[in-house]
């Protein structure tokens, strides 16, 4: 079982508590508008990203580790009518191989930060590489790591979705975050509470969730090493270039012609 699994069933609710989640979708889907040939989505997830690429009329192949996040991509796939348009795979990252090259590959809302250790980044890297076609480009992006932020929160929950209906009970989120700044990981639980009408808690469960933050200067380094082309960094989901105080960077690389 992968760690997204038990998250997939609150995963949309969950997610939309993040401020990037809508900027990060509007950017891919501006992103994906100019490309004619083969897309490919590493970590589809529910879908959300790849519906509305292929709603634009582009054929996508969507990979995710996760068969329970597969599973909600099918329903919304369906739900969407977009069956002929989009192929699913359940594959890993690290080890993932097309049939066809394909001209655009993206890994959207951070989802770099699932492989755990610098090795695991970069055999993902190398195996995009590989599934390029001359002149295809990768798109991923990750946020600008903030310690502060991060001394701040550490071990503090964080209420990420709240709701209670009087007639069938309530729902809460809770993210809680443990970091470790020397291996460069933060530990996530996930606490999903499901409450009666009253408000007393009869559910609750813990979801671990590991993740990893990138640095800039190890993405340059991980790029150049492995021969892509550095086509744009952007700082922000609005295609900002990247700065100095910049909150996100976002990679949009190349395979040389
Ligand atoms: C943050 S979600 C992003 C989902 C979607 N792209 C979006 O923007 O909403 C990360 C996704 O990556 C998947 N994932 C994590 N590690 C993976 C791996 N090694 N190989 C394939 N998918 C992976 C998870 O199952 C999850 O669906």
């Amino acid at each position: 079982m992968c760690e997204y699994d038990p998250l997939a069933d609150i995963y949309e609710i969950w997610s939309t508590a993040d401020p990037a989640y809508v900027p990060c979708y509007n950017f891919y889907v501006q992103a994906c508008s100019n490309t004619q040939g083969c897309i490919v989505e590493l970590g589809i997830g529910t879908g959300r990203i790849a519906i509305a690429v292929a709603q634009n009329g582009n054929i996508v192949t969507g990979i995710d580790i996760s068969s329970r996040m597969l599973e909600h991509c099918q329903t919304n796939i369906e739900h969407a009518g977009l069956d002929e348009q989009i192929t699913l795979i359940q594959d890993d990252i690290r080890s993932f191989e097309l049939s066809q090259k394909a001209d655009l590959i993206i890994l959207p809302f951070r989802s770099i930060g699932h492989l755990l250790t610098h090795d695991d980044k970069r055999t993902a890297l190398q195996q995009v590489y590989k599934n390029l076609a001359a002149g295809g480009r990768f798109i991923f992006d990750h946020y600008i790591f903030n310690k502060q932020w991060a001394l701040a929160h550490h071990g503090i929950p964080r209420l990420m979705h709240g709701s209670l209906d009087p007639s069938i009970g309530g729902k809460f989120i809770w993210d809680t975050y443990l970091y470790d700044f020397s291996s460069q990981r933060m530990q996530c639980f996930i606490t999903i509470e499901k409450t009666n009408q009253n408000g007393i808690v009869i559910q609750k469960s813990h979801n671990p969730l590991t993740f990893s933050w990138i640095l800039p200067e190890q993405v340059r380094e991980l790029v150049m090493e492995i021969g892509f082309e550095i086509e744009s960094v952007y700082g922000d989901f609005m295609f900002g270039s990247f700065q100095e105080n910049s909150s996100e960077q976002i990679w949009v690389l190349r395979y040389p012609e």
